[in-house]
């Protein structure tokens, strides 16, 4: 299949809205990350995003949405939770997803067997037109190869997916870098299942009370079941093997350094690099988390690209605001691998 390349005016908008009218996959940006469309009320098209992207069938995806009123349009639940009205008046659009129980109409594809449905409503302004242009909702996970660092960028897509799906429309590259944050209004205490762009402190702020489930910063034991089937999965991860330091700054330094050959990288920080002797990949400034998040992706990829790194050194994220979502996303990326230089 020849994958077109689409821009982001009107034209190629409603060319990706045919697309995915009449079935077919369409990857677009959002403000998280690019994602991977298909009309979701489609079971068929939505079976295809499966097979692109070689994804397990028991992970749902979530469906996107441009108006709030397209919840009710769509009869995508049955009954709002009270708790949706002040997550979206404060949140929405914007980088969260949030899973309350679904209607008939969502098909067994898109929840993959599950009793809830994942909505979001993205405030990216092309994801918005495409939304509208095709005048369904559209389920749509990351456009990555399943288990590899989310696309960020036009490219990410293409080279993942390029030949295996109808288009790609490039709109440039993703401003939060990571995805959604996933909270779940279908516990009896609303629950964050992935941290991401909206945080923690925030949806505290909101809701008064809210849980954080064990698997965001804790590997799953083998027995224990996923509340969101994709935190169980070997996820973001580069084909270097990254290792995770708890330590101090300098100490860090010192312990890389001490490891220094050809294969060594270091993921690290601005301010670290004319003191590191390996080669470097820099999240941007120390303190800011928010630039962490959005180079993430595009660094675990690049080190695959430049394909000479075997051990890739980075400090354990903070827990803080966006930093706990990178933290989640680095510490899968390293297999839960840490080592404690504070212990000693
Ligand atoms: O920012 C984002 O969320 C991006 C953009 C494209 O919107 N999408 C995204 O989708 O990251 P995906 O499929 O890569 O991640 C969705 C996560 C998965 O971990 C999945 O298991 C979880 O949400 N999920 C979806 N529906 C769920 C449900 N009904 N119950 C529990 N978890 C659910
Ligand atoms: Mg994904």
């Amino acid at each position: 299949m020849n994958t077109l390349l689409l821009k982001d005016n009107e034209k190629d908008i409603n060319k990706a809205a045919d697309i995915l009218r009449n079935g077919g996959l369409v990857g677009l940006p959002t403000e998280t990350v690019y994602g991977l469309a298909a009309d979701a009320l489609n079971g068929k098209a939505v079976a295809k995003i499966f097979e692109a992207k070689g994804r397990p069938m028991d992970n749902p995806l979530i469906v996107h949405i441009a108006n709030f009123g397209d919840i009710i349009k769509h009869r995508l639940v049955n009954e709002i939770p009270k708790m949706l009205f002040l997550l979206a008046d404060e949140f929405w659009p914007g980088p969260l997803t949030v899973i309350m129980k679904k209607s008939d109409i969502i098909p067994d594809e898109v929840s993959a067997g599950l009793s809830t449905v994942a909505i979001r409503f993205p405030s990216h302004p092309v994801a918005q037109r495409v939304i509208k242009a095709a005048g369904v909702p559209l389920a749509a996970p990351s456009a990555n190869l399943s288990g590899s660092p989310s696309p960020t960028t036009a490219k990410h897509v293409m080279n993942d997916l390029g030949g295996k799906i109808d288009a790609v429309i490039d709109g440039g590259a993703c401003e939060v870098g990571l995805e959604s944050t996933v909270i779940t209004l279908a516990t009896d205490v609303p629950r964050v299942l992935r941290p991401g762009g909206i945080t923690v402190e925030q949806l505290r702020e909101v809701l008064g009370i809210l849980q954080v489930d064990d698997a965001v910063v804790h590997k799953l034991k083998d027995n224990e079941v996923a509340a969101s089937p994709g935190m169980k999965y070997k996820h973001y991860a580069p084909k270097a093997n990254v290792i995770l330091l708890k330590c101090h700054d300098d100490e860090y330094i010192e312990y890389v350094n001490s490891r220094a050959n050809n294969g060594v990288s270091a993921l690290c920080c601005d301010e670290d690099i004319r003191l590191l002797n390996v080669r470097t990949y820099s999240l941007g400034k120390r303190n800011d988390y928010t630039a962490h998040a959005q180079n993430l992706f595009d660094m675990l990829r690049k080190i695959d690209d430049d394909g000479v790194s075997t051990t890739v050194y980075s400090r354990l994220p903070s827990v803080n605001g966006v930093g706990l979502a990178v933290y989640n996303r680095l510490i899968r990326a390293a297999g839960f691998e840490v080592i404690d230089l504070e212990k000693d």
